[in-house]
């Protein structure tokens, strides 16, 4: 089977990372992808993967190139091959990805790649797929990436059926709708020790507070939606610290313990603390790695960036509004 594809055999898309403020960590079917939990997040302007899909008859293989390097395709082609049944081709792609940030560091780039390669992906070979699918799609790759195919305030079924085709992403507010600002601390460059996928894993086998995380994700998810509904950046703010620190509570009940916190991460959770005694509501959340990211009132963005950037061990720090859903490029 070489079948002629539809659309022309190549595509760029872009797609911006996301930060949840209710996370997910723990998989209801490992082969799916589908989580145990479901989640809410924000699509972030600033940080985004670009990457352009060639579907080619003359490869024996997916070819993925990241930042320039050849690398593994393995999951990419988990991708490419859902895309590859429904377009009815047996062609291979040439896979090229690149972020605007520091790859693996707990910035989400799976997230953001992810959805850049379902766009592309079915851009290249020309199927028209609603975001629901596309959400379904990136899912496969990893999790958190379903949500960033949604701009603004995006939510993540964990679903119940069986063939994961409840379990996906639908936007809750476009970024206007409530304009936030997210400070991102830099503490490290380097890949982060233990992936999620990994260790996510790891908390589910091994961490007597697993099922307590499962049993509450469902209040936290109806509180988030409601501090959103209201545009209550108090509640929101202070309900995204307590789900980040219920998370890093579990990861430390991993064993072997889960620690992706160095000294400056700590710091900056003390430093957001002070900035809030001082009358700036401003609130942080830690994913698996060492970056802490604040989200804060767009009129607070300078006095949250001073003080994030006089923490000893932070080397930069990034500032982003709530960015687009994925997109083309052509
Ligand atoms: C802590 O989406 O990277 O960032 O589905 O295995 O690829 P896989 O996991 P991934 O996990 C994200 C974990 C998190 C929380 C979140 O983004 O919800």
């Amino acid at each position: 089977m070489d079948q002629p594809l539809g659309g022309g055999a190549t595509a760029v898309a872009r797609a911006h990372s996301n930060i949840a403020l209710v996370k997910y960590w723990g998989k209801r079917d490992a082969a799916l992808n589908t989580p145990a939990v479901g989640s809410i997040s924000v699509t972030l302007a600033a940080l985004y993967t670009d990457t352009r899909v060639t579907f080619r008859p003359d490869l024996s293989g997916d070819e993925f190139w990241l930042d320039g390097s050849r690398t593994d395709a393995t999951r990419v082609s988990r991708v490419l091959d859902l895309v590859r049944r429904r377009a009815a081709t047996d062609r291979y792609a040439v896979v090229s990805s690149t972020n605007n940030f520091p790859t693996g560091a707990g910035l989400a780039s799976s997230a953001s790649g992810f959805a850049a390669l379902a766009v592309a992906a079915a851009g290249a070979s020309g199927l028209t797929l609603a975001d629901r699918e596309l959400s379904i799609l990136a899912r496969h790759g990893s999790g958190s990436a379903a949500r960033s195919i949604f701009g603004g305030f995006a939510e993540m079924h964990a679903g119940v059926a069986a063939d994961g085709s409840d379990s996906y992403a639908e936007q809750l507010l476009e970024p206007a709708d409530w304009p936030l600002s997210v400070a991102v601390a830099i503490t490290e460059r380097g890949e982060k020790s233990i992936n999620s996928t990994i260790g996510m894993v790891e908390s589910a086998a091994t961490s007597p507070y697993y099922q307590a995380w499962q049993d509450s994700a469902a209040d936290d998810l109806a509180e988030m939606r409601a501090a959103i509904a209201a545009r209550d950046f108090a509640r929101l703010g202070e309900l995204s610290e307590y789900n980040c620190l219920k998370l890093h509570a579990l990861m430390l009940s991993t064993r072997p313990a889960l620690i992706y916190w160095n000294a400056a991460t700590v710091a900056a959770m003390h430093a957001v603390r002070g900035l809030r005694a001082d009358g700036v509501p401003a609130y942080f959340t830690i994913d698996a790695g060492p970056q802490v990211k604040v989200l804060c009132l767009p009129a607070d963005s300078a006095a949250v960036r001073g003080a994030l950037a006089l923490v000893p061990g932070v080397h930069e720090v990034r500032m982003s509004a709530l960015g687009p859903g994925a997109h083309r490029l052509e």
